[in-house]
């Protein structure tokens, strides 16, 4: 019962949180391109705002920004911060829901670090807390005042940390963590950063003064190191469902880089395009696409198997060719004693109800059907079984591979 429960609960809060998720990503592109599209008007000279004049569902709006604040109060003013909150919230319970809930599964691996599931989530919680201490601290530091330079750090602080969830945790928990940190990064700077700001900027024009503009300087630089982490953190969230991608932990570290990297250069293209359509920098996509074929590389060179068909060592010996498609004896032997405890119709190992992914790996015929998954997975990658709990011998994945090989 408790799996099923477990299952149901982890669909209700992708659901609540993808789709808040989409309100926050939407909004935040929305007000970035309205920024970079503002021209200044004869009644708001420029660097104090300006007015974008926009088409949408049947209306047109005249979009005006004042710098800091306009001169009265309006009676009534929309806030964003729900979206931000509800995505951070929905994220966190998510996160606990099947990494914390279900440690065993996904987050600990005992090769990694002996951790029993309180040790694991503590430190996965104080991780997301201490991270966000030193980010901030940061922004703050002297090197804020360099967006260049403390993106630069920002970069390093992210690759590092990647670096330490690989030291405590399996290869999956590593990554989702790297993503919920920068995440909480985000949501932190809505939360603790740019509303407080807005709200006293809007305490001083009620009581007649005049706002400080650093708070609203500094709300900017926050909600831009939001833009640019957007693209990075949706990658990172959908990244811990591809095993290929987290199934060795020691290039984690290259890969999240690189993720970074090519998602920022792609936000940085439009962020560009939208101020100046002439000025749109090509070459972003470019390095994007460099940057992601070097992730792909990456992570298939981390496999014995990958780096033999990427030609970097020498193929294994693999017989020849010969015309059996069933799985022999052998390889249905490895796939049930090593895999068929999950993937069955009824599984029996702890926690797992249902076969994960619905896959089954159960019958000869459903083997024979997966070769390539099963290849994939348990060859290529050695994402499976998951942190190896089942103990799979190198020989045996060699017998796949020579199965797979054969049947093709
Ligand atoms: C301890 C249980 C367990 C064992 C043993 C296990 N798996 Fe899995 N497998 C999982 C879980 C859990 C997932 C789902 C991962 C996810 O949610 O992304 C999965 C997913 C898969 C997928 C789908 C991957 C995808 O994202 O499409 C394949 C294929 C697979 N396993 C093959 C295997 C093979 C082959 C073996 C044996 C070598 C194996 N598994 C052993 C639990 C197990």
């Amino acid at each position: 019962m408790i799996p099923y429960i477990l299952e149901w609960g982890s669909l209700l809060l992708r659901w609540l949180h993808v789709v808040s998720a989409m309100a926050w990503i939407g909004a935040s592109f929305f007000f970035m391109h309205l920024d970079a599209s503002l021209r200044s008007t004869k009644d708001i000279p420029a660097g104090q705002g300006g007015s974008s004049w926009q088409v949408h569902g049947g209306g047109f709006y005249e979009m005006r920004k004042y710098l800091v604040a306009p001169e009265f109060m309006p009676e009534e003013l929309t806030w964003h911060k729900w979206q931000a909150y509800t995505t951070w919230l929905s994220g966190f319970v998510l996160l606990a829901w099947i990494y914390y809930a279900q440690s065993h599964l996904y987050l600990i691996n005992p090769d990694v670090m002996q951790l029993n599931a309180w040790q694991a989530s503590a430190l996965g919680v104080g991780a997301l807390g201490l991270g966000w201490v030193i980010y901030d601290q940061l922004c703050k530091s002297p090197l804020g005042k360099n967006e260049n330079v403390l993106g630069l750090v920002g970069l390093v602080a992210i690759v590092a940390a990647s670096f330490g969830f690989t030291q405590v945790f399996s290869g999956r928990g590593a990554l989702i963590h790297t993503g919920a940190l920068m995440a909480t990064w985000m949501a932190g700077n809505v939360f603790l950063i740019i509303i407080p700001n807005q709200r006293k900027v809007v305490a001083s024009l009620m009581a007649g003064e005049t706002p400080d503009p650093a708070l609203g300087k500094q709300a900017k630089q926050r909600s831009t190191h939001n833009n640019y982490l957007t693209l990075p953190v949706v990658l990172l969230m959908l990244a811990n469902h591809y095993p290929v991608l987290y199934a060795n932990s020691a290039v984690i570290p290259p890969i999240v880089f690189l993720i970074t990297i090519s998602g920022s250069l792609i936000r940085h293209f439009y962020n560009v395009r939208h101020s100046d359509h002439a000025k749109s920098p090509w070459w972003t996509w470019a390095a994007a696409a460099v940057a992601l074929w070097f992730t792909f590389w990456v992570a298939m060179a981390s496999s014995p198997t990958g780096r033999e068909q990427l030609g970097l060592s020498a193929a294994a010996s693999v017989p020849a060719k010969e015309s059996h498609v069933p799985a022999p004896a052998k390889v249905i032997e490895i796939v049930t004693s090593r895999c068929s405890m999950c993937h069955a119709a009824e599984p029996v190992w702890e926690g797992i109800q249902i076969a994960p992914k619905a896959v089954f790996l159960d019958t000869p015929a459903n083997i024979a059907r997966q070769a390539d998954a099963i290849n994939l997975q348990a060859v290529l990658s050695r994402a499976m079984p998951p942190n190896n709990i089942t103990a799979m011998t190198d020989d045996e994945r060699t017998a796949i591979a020579i199965w797979v090989k054969n049947s093709k």
